[in-house]
């Protein structure tokens, strides 16, 4: 089952030559245990760096980050990140890459477990391949596999479906659907396509850059499996897009609050 997130006027800064580079300000935001929540925003606006909150790789400057009602204090087998570049290691195989978080952590039923999820995953025949032997599609495939069978918690996924394309992209986006369905994994999704975000979201975060704040969230009632295609998905994406205009004509200025700019079918 998934866990609840929280983000507590979170601000991160990074140190650079000319005295600090603010990435991240005033950022709060709670996702709900199992929630499927899309993150949408500018390159640059601090959608990684948000993640590598979550995940522990990086502290907060200020403000505080939770998992349920524990800081969070460095990463752990809870939090799984999915990358755009799908991270497998070239030298195993797809079951050995599966399994290797799996057999890492002394699970004794890590053969059943990579089988069952190399299924679910339509990958079944492929288990014996490498890599470098597979379609963008499938290596992201094995990916997900290889996040799901850790059963995490959270899975933060980074721009996972960037890199494919369009045909893999949708086909990935029913699956990745139908994955979070069946195991309730909370999902913090990154993306800088409006049309994604709203597919897969049960609410879209829209950020800004200059620094990365949030201007506003769309929340996402239309039934599942959603496609990218679909006329809903296309309406409300609008709607995202309505709110990264207004941070692009507000320029570095105040935001509106989220309920201002809350918009809701
Ligand atoms: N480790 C780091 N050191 C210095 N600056 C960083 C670091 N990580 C990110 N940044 C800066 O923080 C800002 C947000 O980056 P990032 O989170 O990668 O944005 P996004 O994922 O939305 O493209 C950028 O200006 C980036 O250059
Ligand atoms: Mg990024």
């Amino acid at each position: 089952m998934g866990a609840r997130v929280g983000l507590e006027s979170v601000t991160q800064s990074f140190a650079n030559g000319d005295g600090g580079r603010v990435a991240l300000v005033d950022v709060s935001l709670d996702i709900a245990a199992g929630e499927f929540v899309s993150i949408v925003g500018p390159s640059g606006c601090g959608k990684s760096t948000l993640l590598d909150l979550i995940a522990g790789h990086t502290r907060p400057t200020a403000g505080r980050v939770a998992l349920e009602d524990a800081d969070v204090r460095g990463p752990g087998p809870d939090r799984i990140m999915v990358f755009q570049e799908h991270a497998l290691f070239p030298w195993l195989s797809v079951a050995d890459n599966v399994a290797f978080g799996l057999r890492n952590s002394g699970r004794s039923d890590a053969d059943a477990t990579v089988a069952m999820w190399l299924a679910k995953v339509g990958l079944t025949d492929a288990a014996a391949m490498h890599p470098h032997q597979l379609s963008g599609g499938m290596r992201q495939r094995a990916a997900l596999a290889r996040a799901f069978a850790m059963r995490p918690e959270v899975l933060l996924m980074d721009e996972p479906f960037s890199a494919l394309d369009a045909p893999s992209r949708d086909r990935l986006h029913v699956e990745l659907q139908e994955l979070w369905r069946e195991t309730g994994t909370t999902i913090v999704f990154v993306t800088h396509n409006v049309r994604e975000a709203v597919a897969l979201g049960d609410r879209v975060v829209v950020m800004s850059s200059g620094p990365g704040r949030i201007m506003g969230e769309v929340r996402v009632k239309l039934p599942r499996p959603r496609v990218v295609e679909s006329e809903r998905v296309v309406a409300l994406a609008q709607e995202a897009r309505r709110l990264l205009d207004a941070a692009d004509q507000l320029g570095i200025t105040a935001p509106r609050t989220a309920e201002d700019s809350h918009v809701s079918i």
